[in-house]
């Protein structure tokens, strides 16, 4: 579990190890569960107030993987970057374990579908970067970042620098970057948009053995209905102008999930349905 990696709440009464920031321990301990509450946005375009998200209200078990899917434009980046603390709501709040969401914080991280690593940085130094400021000391430094890339299957790719890596080897560290802060809560943006099928699949598998292996709260972004039905528990499906959740679809089919089957064909056409009704499939004649 991620939150077994994080320095204990204030219930242990003890003062901060060296690598706990104060707000590690103001939020506490818990198991990462996330809760949207009429969460509103709105970004002054051209003189004109735009009302990118309205009224979006989610809430996600610690441990859990939901996955939003939804038309381009719909607010499903500005929603994950609300999350992340990167910006404000206009209304509404988030909160993690309880805690409302001030700005940043260790707890959450994100990866995008562009992998953003540092190209004079090895791969190593790249998911140290993470580490920067969060107090660790050099010592668990290393080990920290050994633990994650052997977590990502990168282990022997170390001292590589991002132009020898990959499309999806750089996606993985990307991952693992995210991964070395021990978060409680990993937002994912589109990030295996721009990898081929193959790779993607691939990429699919190792992500959920991850989750499965931290335990940590995922919010995956993703365009693939497939991939989202695939890997998560449970299926947001956005709908635009302005952003809200036009439906939740539970998938309650045991892992792993058999792409193919009846159940999961089901589960599509109900997903690909909350799209059409959304507008975001034109004419989706779907049964
Ligand atoms: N910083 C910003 N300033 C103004 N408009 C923005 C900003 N960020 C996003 N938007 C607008 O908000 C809407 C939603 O964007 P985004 O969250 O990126 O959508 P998605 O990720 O679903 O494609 C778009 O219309 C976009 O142009
Ligand atoms: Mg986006």
């Amino acid at each position: 579990m991620a939150i077994s990696t994080l320095p204990g709440g204030p219930t242990t009464g003890s003062w901060p190890k060296p690598w706990q920031r104060p707000e590690a321990v103001a939020t506490g301990s818990g198991n990462g569960r996330l809760a949207l509450r009429h969460v509103g946005k709105r970004y002054d375009v051209e003189g004109r107030r735009l009302a990118v998200l309205e009224d979006v209200s989610l809430e996600v078990n610690g441990g859990g993987f939901v996955s939003i899917v939804g038309p381009s434009g719909c607010g499903k980046s500005t929603l994950l970057r609300l999350v992340v603390g990167l910006e404000p709501c206009d209304r509404g709040e988030i909160l993690v374990d309880g805690t409302v969401v001030r700005g940043i914080h260790r707890d959450r991280s994100i990866a995008f579908q562009d992998h953003r690593l540092l190209p004079w940085l090895t791969l190593a130094g790249n998911v140290s970067l993470a580490l920067e400021g969060l107090g660790v000391p050099a010592a668990a430094r290393q080990g920290r970042v050994s633990e994650v890339l052997h977590l990502v299957g990168l282990q022997d790719f170390a001292d590589a620098f991002p132009h020898q890596l990959s499309g999806g080897m750089a996606q993985r560290g990307a991952i693992a970057r995210a991964l070395v802060r021990a978060p409680r809560i990993l937002l994912l943006d589109e990030p295996f948009g721009a990898l081929d099928a193959i790779t993607r699949l691939r990429l699919q598998e190792e992500l959920l053995r991850l989750w499965q292996a931290r335990g940590v709260t995922t919010l995956l972004v993703t365009h693939d209905v497939e991939e989202a039905l695939y890997l998560s528990d449970t299926v947001v499906v956005m709908q635009s102008t302005p952003g809200q959740i036009g439906a939740r679809i539970e998938v309650p089919l045991p892992r792993p999930r058999d792409r193919t089957g009846e159940a999961f064909g089901t589960l599509r056409r109900q997903v690909l349905r909350a799209m059409g009704e959304g507008g975001a499939l034109p004419g989706a004649g779907l049964h």
